[in-house]
């Protein structure tokens, strides 16, 4: 019989571990950024990659440990945040594992990664399930240095490729908060119109793209009776977090739209129990994303995946 207790590992994102921790119960150990708790796992929103049963492995040896991982499965990824050339080592033993950046909009067919890190020389923790095909749970893209206007397009990305899904040619998107135009560039290059709205001006380059439309002015005018039917709303619009939760429940209660991308963003933590709220409505995902700051990304897909 098995009398192993059961845990789960979770991997904070870095600068991010106190805000994993305050949201997880039964903590047993703290490796660096990754929390062990006891039990299954729990919901969380703060983890970028939840290691599923992790076991302890003994190997004596850098042959010793690839050899015992490689008889549990192919993929593997090192969390090396100490003894990093033994882990360096380990992963040099075993099969590689090609870490592209994707390619959006793409959609996402990677094998399953399993994890592993060394608490010692010789004592391996390792699960071969994880949450996150990405390595650490960092997904990366074939970044575009010159379409975007600011970095926040990768947000939008990540957003679509963890959704599944993103607006086709001729959906109607409105962004909220859309300056200089990362977003909108995004949205305007998958070939949808888009209603920008923000109280500065957005980026020539952005605001001239086919299907554009800029309204300069307080994204809280965007309403559903002043906008109509949209397929999509995505805010980056820097507010309180309760500001834009009242905001959305306007567009829910309205049924003129049913997908939604929005940034909660926060200062401090008083504001995090708008994540509960977030999280009550049927179908949402609140994640914290890689490419997000300190701030969540709140999800709700309603059509079909493209
Ligand atoms: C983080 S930036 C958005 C970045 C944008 N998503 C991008 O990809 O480039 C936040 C934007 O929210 C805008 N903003 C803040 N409060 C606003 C309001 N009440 N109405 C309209 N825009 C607002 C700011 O002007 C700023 O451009």
């Amino acid at each position: 019989m098995n009398t192993r207790k059961r845990c789960t590992g979770y991997l904070a994102p870095v600068d991010f571990l106190p805000q994993l921790k305050q949201e997880l119960k039964n903590i047993t150990a703290v490796h660096d950024r990754l929390v062990i708790a006891d039990g299954p796992p729990q919901p969380t929103v703060w983890a970028e990659n939840i290691w599923y049963d992790p076991q302890i492995i003994e190997a004596a040896s850098i042959g010793a440990a690839a050899s015992a991982l490689t008889k549990i499965q192919r993929n593997w990824w090192p969390y090396a945040w100490q003894l990093h050339r033994r882990h360096t080592l380990i992963q040099e033993k075993l099969p590689h594992v090609a870490a592209k950046p994707l390619n959006f909009p793409q959609q996402l067919k990677l094998a399953q990664l399993g994890s592993f890190t060394l608490l010692t020389p010789t004592t391996m923790l390792a699960s071969a399930q994880c949450s996150s095909p990405f390595p650490n749970g960092v997904v990366s893209f074939v970044e575009d240095t010159e379409g975007p206007p600011s970095r926040a397009y990768l947000k939008l990305w990540e957003a679509f490729t963890q959704l599944g899904v993103w607006p086709k040619a001729g959906d109607r998107c409105l962004d909220l908060g859309a300056c200089p135009g990362g977003w909108t560039w995004v949205l305007a290059k998958l070939g949808a119109d888009v209603v920008a709205y923000d109280r500065a001006k957005l980026a020539p380059h952005v605001a001239s793209m086919r299907g554009v439309t800029t309204v300069k002015g307080d994204a809280f005018n965007a309403t559903p009776d002043r906008v109509g039917r949209i397929d999509w709303l995505c805010s980056d619009v820097i507010c309180y977090p309760e500001r834009l939760r009242d905001h959305v429940r306007l567009w829910l209660d309205s049924g003129l739209c049913s997908n939604f991308i929005c940034t909660l963003k926060f200062q401090g933590d008083s504001h995090y129990g708008v994540i509960a709220d977030m999280l009550a409505i049927p179908g949402s995902r609140v994640i914290h994303l890689h490419h997000n700051k300190h701030e969540v990304t709140w999800m709700l897909r309603a059509s079909s995946p493209n």
